[in-house]
């Protein structure tokens, strides 16, 4: 595959800290942008931050500072987070940058040139903690409004609309003629039903009287432009005049698919003539106890400090291996103490519990790390530190081959899909194999015997289990740069900027080796457990 690839995530919203949910979509769209870079696409991977709306202006209000303030303070905790957990993107817009304003009014001033917005007089529910307006529709079974729309008030007023339902047949024929435009496929359903429903207009105006902290309309300077008119024209501001419009794959959360992701935005840029973009790759949630992370929850604090203690490619390892994308997932800091139906748990059932520090002492610790200080170690006992030229071929190194073949198959079509967690888990099975195939070559009773047969068999297992090596650092680059940068310099290996030498060879033969390495260090204090 090449050309260019133009990846974004969501833009987070500038109104509190960055949390749990905010970072695997982030490491997940990096994931897959390192991936694409290594197979030879010209990547531009953006993120960025959502900076305008009533909950922001009020936040500001009760600390007694602007909100340009706010947010300032805001950007530099998220681009933080970015740093930490390696995010490699290109690109980080705000949506107060001039660049960006400058393109949204531009959108609106061309919709209300071509009559596609429009000014009416409405009243109706409003939901301020939500910024839209409600219809009956929304409410619960018992008629009540839920409690995610938070404080509801009835207003009239005069607003602009945007003439969506223009374009709500064209959507319908678009989704079902492009199954990519929504994945996981699971996906689309929830979107065509939305659709099944003839769609109002969309309010896209707040008058100023009620909020200030947003784009002003250019043709109505008494209002600024809702929250999601301004916040999904991100995508197409930061890169216009660059030809890389339209976007590849936009990652988002599954709160954020219908309707704005998959319904306001593909019309938007009907309407404006523009393409809209390829893909959009839609991810569950994490909980933390069986809950939503979330700001609201102040229970994903805990789960980033865990980047401070393990390390930000443990984290990435962790994020991607234990969600299946599409899929929600538990974040486990601490084994529960009951079940899912109330029954008390025993220890020994709490120990099996597939926790943060399990797995980074399983899967990382013994799986990995262990695996390369043996090889390191019998390089530099049996072989002066010079990994030998494989000797005997018999069944245990033809399976370990094959089995490579087997797993490179795997990890890309796994890639293909932008199914992370199917890519590590059959890496990891390539990861046991190599480890019980030196169990069954016992390289260190080989060293010990007389029979060149079994030199032979010793410079075969050593060979083997070194280019197995090389092959996991390299598909492990995507997701821990780091440490697989690391493994492959240990190994005594150049670390490659793509997949070109992806297929089994001689290469793991030949080179010398580090006398030891620790990829995954023992962790002293265990993270406290969450609150
Ligand atoms: O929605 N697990 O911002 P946001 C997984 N500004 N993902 C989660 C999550 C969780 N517990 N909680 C949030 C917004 N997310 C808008 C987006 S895009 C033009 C504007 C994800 O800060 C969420 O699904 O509430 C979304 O994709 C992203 O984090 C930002 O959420
Ligand atoms: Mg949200």
């Amino acid at each position: 595959m090449s050309g260019s690839f133009y990846i974004t995530t969501a833009i987070d919203y500038a109104n509190g800290a960055p949390h749990l949910g905010h970072a695997y979509e982030k490491v997940l769209a990096d994931v897959i942008a390192r991936h694409a870079r290594m197979s030879r696409r010209k990547v531009h991977f953006l993120t960025g931050l959502d900076e305008h709306g009533q909950k922001v202006q009020q936040t500001a209000q009760k600390r007694g500072i602007s909100p340009q303030e706010l947010v300032d303070e805001v950007a530099v905790g998220f681009r933080a987070m970015l740093r930490d957990l390696s995010i490699s993107n290109d690109d980080y817009i705000r949506t107060t940058e001039p660049r960006h304003r400058k393109v949204v009014q531009d959108f609106l001033s061309r919709l209300h040139a071509e009559g596609l917005i429009f000014k009416d007089r409405k009243g109706g529910w409003y939901s301020v903690r939500q910024e839209q307006f409600l219809s009956d529709k929304d409410r619960d079974e018992n008629g009540e409004w839920p409690e995610i729309f938070g404080e509801v008030t009835q207003t009239t007023e005069e607003n602009y609309y945007f003439r969506i339902s223009k374009f709500q047949s064209w959507l319908v024929e678009h989704i079902r003629s492009h199954p990519d435009f929504i994945t996981p496929r699971f996906r689309q359903n929830q979107v065509l039903e939305f659709l099944k429903e003839p769609m109002n207009d969309l309010c896209i105006s707040r008058p100023k009287s009620r909020l200030t902290w947003g784009i002003e309309l250019p043709f109505d300077t008494d209002y600024v432009t809702y929250v999601w008119f301004d916040a999904l024209t991100n995508y197409y501001s930061a890169v216009v005049g660059t030809g890389l419009w339209p976007a590849d794959l936009h990652v988002i959360g599954k709160d954020i698919l219908s309707p704005p992701h998959a319904v306001y935005w593909p019309c938007m840029l009907k309407a404006l003539g523009l393409e809209p973009p390829r893909s959009l790759l839609v991810h569950g949630w994490w909980t933390i106890d069986r809950k939503k992370a979330s700001k609201s929850e102040g229970n994903a604090k805990d789960s980033l400090s865990v980047v401070g203690i393990y390390g930000a490619d443990a984290f990435r390892y962790y994020l991607c291996r234990e969600m299946v994308v599409g899929q929600d997932a538990d974040f486990v800091l601490e084994p529960p103490t009951h079940s899912e139906n109330g029954k008390a748990l025993s220890d020994k059932e709490r120990k099996r519990y597939k926790t943060f520090a399990r797995v980074y002492q399983t899967d990382l610790g013994n799986s990995l790390g262990n695996l390369v200080n043996r090889l390191l170690n019998m390089v530099g006992r049996s072989c002066g530190g010079v990994v030998p030229a494989a000797g005997a071929d018999e069944d245990p190194e033809r399976s370990v081959r094959l089995l490579w073949g087997d797993t490179r198959k795997a990890y890309d079509v796994a890639f293909a899909e932008h199914q992370v967690s199917r890519a590590l888990e059959s890496l990891w099975t390539f990861i046991n194999a190599l480890n019980a195939y030196i169990e069954t070559r016992a390289p260190w009773k080989l060293a010990k015997s007389a029979d060149p047969a079994d030199r032979a068999r010793l410079d075969s297992c050593l060979a083997h289990v070194s280019e197995g090596l090389r092959l996991v650092g390299t598909a492990l680059l995507p997701v821990m740069p780091t440490t697989a940068r690391t493994l492959l310099e240990n190994i005594g290996q150049s670390v490659p900027a793509d997949f070109d030498r992806f297929d089994w060879s001689a290469a793991g033969s030949g080179v010398r080796v580090a006398e030891k390495c620790i990829l995954f260090p023992q962790v002293e204090a265990p993270p406290a457990p969450a609150a």
